[in-house]
């Protein structure tokens, strides 16, 4: 059983060919293209949906001949076609999925429309012979849940964010600090040099006696310590403020920094995030009584954050599980796993199924 799925549902064209496993190994990733946008989206800040569709029409045809070509297969050889349905982009989702959606018809083969989340959550067991129950982290640009998963498509929702997702917060503090996009890898490298304890940034939500989660004050708090920063940097000496640069909110000028602070900020921001999350994580944990946690999402490539996660589940003699990082950024071979996993419990969908923005994971 060999799949091609693609994913289409924010600013990542991908592609990837899946062979299902056998009685002897798991499955094998026979082709894997991911082609970014972050280049044409970054000097807005942030995605931009029209550019983002348009780029996907683009890039299709190139990233299927790739990856047919290294995985030496060709169309006819797929036993069925998959593509992310939700949630996302809806002009981004209908390009992966009409595409998806033709090739299935000319091949007259199956078509499965994946949810992406689903996706997300299920790539920390990729290449496994079987998914055990677990509570899932996932962690992206627009999602934040712990869910209570207890087997393929038996998904109980515990907790979400109420306002930003985790990958927002890092991308809009990024923003506000004049760093790239995306926020979350810059952020994290600037935390590796700073001191987490320079800023006492609010941990929200942490009593809220429930498994949801906010993180707009947690960037609205950053953003009132800009001023502070900002006046200790002019009165700071030369040799201090080398290497600063120039940060920029709401398109206007801020005057130069030091660099030492914007690794504080970084470090003590990351640090709350972290912190949120290994706690509602581990509360998740103790109120089902689960033994073992999964990391997904964007923001499951952050090292301190699976460190954090890793030691307190050694702590506590909990199982903990997170993919590879190219499989934690938006990917199509985890939608390709998902699409696997389904078939093999008979589930195909519907031709005439359509896109969903707000899909909903259960
Ligand atoms: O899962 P993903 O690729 O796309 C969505 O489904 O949203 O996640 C993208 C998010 C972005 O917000 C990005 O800043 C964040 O993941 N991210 C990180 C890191 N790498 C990516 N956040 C923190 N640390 C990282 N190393
Ligand atoms: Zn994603």
């Amino acid at each position: 059983m060999t799949i091609l799925a693609l994913e289409t549902s924010c600013d990542e064209t991908a592609v990837a060919i899946l062979r299902g496993r056998n009685r002897h190994c798991g499955p094998e990733l026979l082709a894997s293209e991911v082609a970014s946008q972050i280049a044409d989206h970054e000097k807005f800040g942030g995605v931009v949906p029209e550019v983002a569709s348009r780029n996907h029409v683009a890039q299709l045809p190139r990233l299927l001949e790739r990856a047919t070509a290294s995985a030496k297969i060709t169309i006819n050889e797929i036993d069925a076609f998959a593509a992310t349905s939700g949630p996302g982009l809806a002009s981004s989702l209908l390009v992966g999925n009409s595409a998806a959606k033709g090739l299935a018809i000319g091949a007259g083969k199956p078509f499965l429309a994946i949810n992406h989340l689903e996706g997300h959550l299920l790539s920390p067991f990729f290449g496994c012979e079987k998914i055990e129950p677990n509570i899932a982290l996932i962690v992206s640009g627009g999602h934040t849940l712990l869910v209570n998963v207890r087997g393929v498509g038996d998904y109980e929702i515990l907790g979400r964010t109420l306002d930003d997702a985790a990958g927002e917060a890092f991308d809009k503090v990024a923003k506000l600090l004049g760093l790239g996009y995306p926020g979350g890898p810059e952020i994290e490298m600037r935390a590796q040099t700073g001191n987490a304890k320079k800023f006492d940034l609010p941990r929200s939500m942490l009593n809220s006696g429930d498994l949801n989660f906010s993180f707009s004050g947690l960037k609205t708090a950053v953003r009132y310590l800009l001023p502070v920063i900002l006046s200790r940097a002019d009165t700071a000496s030369p040799d201090r403020t080398e290497g600063s640069r120039e940060i920029k909110e709401d398109a206007r000028e801020i005057p130069r920094f030091a660099r030492d602070d914007t690794d504080n900020l970084c470090a003590s921001f990351q640090q709350a995030v972290i912190d949120v999350l290994r706690e509602k994580s581990s509360r998740a944990l103790q109120q089902t009584k689960s033994r073992r946690l999964t990391l997904s999402g964007g923001v499951s490539c952050n090292r301190a954050l699976r460190e954090n996660l890793r030691a307190v589940c050694q702590k506590n003699g909990i199982e903990f599980l997170v993919a590879e990082p190219r499989l934690c950024t938006d990917n199509a071979a985890m939608i390709a796993f998902a699409a696997m996993l389904r078939l093999e419990n008979g589930i195909v969908s519907d031709l005439a199924e359509e896109i969903d923005p707000n899909l909903a994971l259960a």
